[in-house]
Formats: C-alpha cells, structure tokens, sequence
C-alpha cells in the first residue's frame, strides 16, 4: 500500500494587491449578488467570468419553486459565455455572495457580503472544467469581505474529476 497526497496552492491576497481589471471582475460578481433570484435560499450569489478578448460575462443564481430546476450563478455565467462566445477561452472566474436570510423583506439589498469567500459546489466545478479543458487554465478568484483567495485553475479545485469515457 502507498500512501498518496495530493496538494493545492492558492494565495491569499489583499485588495491592494489585486490589478485594476481583477478588481473590476470582483466588482461585477459583487455586482451581480443584487440581481440573484433566490426568494428560497435566500442566498445571493453572482459571478463574473473575464474572456480572453478582455469582456466580461456574468451571472447570479436563479431559483425555482421546482427547487432543483434553479442554477448556480457560476454555471449560470459558464453558459452564458459559451452561448455568447462558442469557442472563446475563459480566462478568469471571480464569485462573490450574500446570504440575505436575516434581512426583512425588501431590504435584502443591505445585507452584506459574506465575510469568508464562498467556493463553488462540484456540479459548478466540472461544469467549468469542461470549458478549461478545451480552452487552458481558469483562474478562480473567491471575494470574501475579509479574505480573497486566487486559485491558478478549476482542476486544482477539483481533483480526480470525471474528464472523458
Ligand atoms: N449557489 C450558487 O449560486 N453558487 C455556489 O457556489 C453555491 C450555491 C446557489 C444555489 C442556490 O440558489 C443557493 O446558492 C443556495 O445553495
């Protein structure tokens, strides 16, 4: 029997440390947590993908009272940029969220952001796999309000996935 380990890298990064265009991206997944659909959950979140030719796709969760028909704002954003852009390489994913559960209703724009990064859930990650296998590594940028974490890829998020049959 061997023994294997398997790890990840990731950093931790400070505003200031982010570029101009990263923040820009975390702006627009922040963005996007005030356009979720999430009267179930009450969890709000939004993500903003970076193409290669520079724009910008984004995406929030959207709910449905059949629960399982609702989306994740990441797979949400995936699609919509291979729907917008067949072919085009992805090159950054920036998630951020708010979990509005303890604000009155009508107020659920004052909640704040989760103050940990939220991290995608499997479905979203192979999800997103797919589209750096075929196009070259996605950068996964997790916004909390008090931690930011960069992750160099998908894959490193998701070890061991289902690639081909
Ligand atoms: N959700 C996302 O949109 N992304 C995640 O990474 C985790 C969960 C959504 C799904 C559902 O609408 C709500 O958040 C609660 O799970």
């Amino acid at each position: 029997m061997k023994e294997k380990k398997i790890e990840i890298t990731y950093k931790a990064v400070e505003p200031e440390e982010l570029s101009d265009e990263d923040r820009e991206l975390i702006a627009r997944a922040r963005e996007m947590t005030y356009r979720s659909y999430a009267p179930y959950s009450r969890f709000h979140v939004g993500a903003a993908i970076r193409m290669a030719d520079g724009s910008i796709v984004s995406g929030s969760n959207q709910e449905n009272a059949a629960y399982p028909s609702g989306i994740c704002a990441e797979r949400n954003a995936c699609w919509q940029a291979s729907a917008l852009n067949p072919g085009m390489a992805m090159k950054k994913i920036a998630i951020a969220a708010r979990n509005v559960g303890d604000m009155p209703k009508g107020e659920e724009d004052k909640a704040p952001f989760q103050a940990q990064p939220i991290s995608p859930c499997g479905a979203c990650r192979q999800s997103l796999l797919e589209y750096e296998h075929l196009y070259g590594p996605i950068e996964v940028i997790l916004f909390g309000a008090d931690a930011t974490y960069v992750f160099p890829s998908v894959s490193s998020l998701l070890p061991f996935s289902f690639t081909e049959f």
